[in-house]
């Protein structure tokens, strides 16, 4: 059996917090920029897409501990991940070139609630990465994207029907006043003012995450006055009124 058969077997039927998942060796097929992102192709193996927002642990090379990346395109046989490369872990992962494998762990995490009226999906910079496959699964609802230059708004074209803004607009500026059920990724601030706006948004939260599945306790924030695990609780939560 070779190692990456070996390793196939070993890790279909995980079952990670009560959920389904698996880890692969997984083949990078592709590096595109796209502006100021990379989007990074991976064979997809044996591992499922999961529902849109849950996120998997791509082994970064060279360092430690793995980095969360939600899905970003699930095209047949493959998995793609939106990466910004903002500090060693997304750098080495953009540095990765056609025919370099590292290792991938899910799908984790709870993903969005997909039965919602009216979907309405918002997206602040890199937050744009689970749009595409959402909006895919979704049928292509509406969607409002925010970017910070026109450089990172390149990513826009992963989402070509959608509504785009550059600072200094807001994309909260185009949340209309019935907004109907807003799904929502990006920083801290865009997603208290969705929040403030579409209560019972459904917010896709970011915290550092070293295991992924619940047992490290890297990732626990406060919402609303409780501790959570964002890995086992999130990363989606609904109609919170702040993070801590
Ligand atoms: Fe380890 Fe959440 S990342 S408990």
């Amino acid at each position: 059996m070779t190692q990456a058969r070996a390793e196939r077997a070993a890790g279909s039927g995980l079952v990670l917090a009560g959920r389904p998942a698996a880890r692969e060796h997984l083949r990078v097929v592709g590096v595109e920029q796209i502006g100021a992102y990379t989007l990074l192709r991976l064979e997809r193996g044996e591992l499922e897409p999961g529902v849109p927002g849950q996120f998997f642990m791509l082994e970064a090379p060279g360092r430690v501990l793995p980095r969360p990346m939600s899905l970003c395109q699930a095209p047949p046989g493959e998995l793609a991940f939106l990466i910004d490369p903002i500090g060693p872990g997304t750098r080495a992962l953009c540095a990765l070139e056609p025919g370099a494998a590292i290792h991938v762990l899910g799908p984790l995490g709870n993903g969005f609630d997909l039965g919602v009226e009216r979907p309405l999906l918002v997206a602040g910079g890199i937050g744009v990465a689970p749009m595409p496959y959402l909006s895919e699964t979704l049928g292509g609802p509406p969607a409002l994207l925010g970017f910070r230059s026109d450089r990172h708004a390149e990513a826009a074209r992963l989402l070509p029907s959608a509504e785009v803004v550059v600072e200094p607009r807001l994309v909260t500026e185009l949340l209309p006043e019935d907004p109907g059920g807003v799904l929502a990724c990006g920083p801290t601030p865009m997603l208290e003012a969705v929040a403030a706006l579409a209560p019972q948004a459904q917010l896709a939260w970011e915290a550092p995450m070293a295991c992924g599945y619940g047992a490290c306790y890297g990732c626990v924030v406060e919402i609303d006055g409780r501790y959570r695990r964002l890995c086992v609780d999130g990363p989606i939560l609904s109609g919170c009124a702040g993070k801590d």
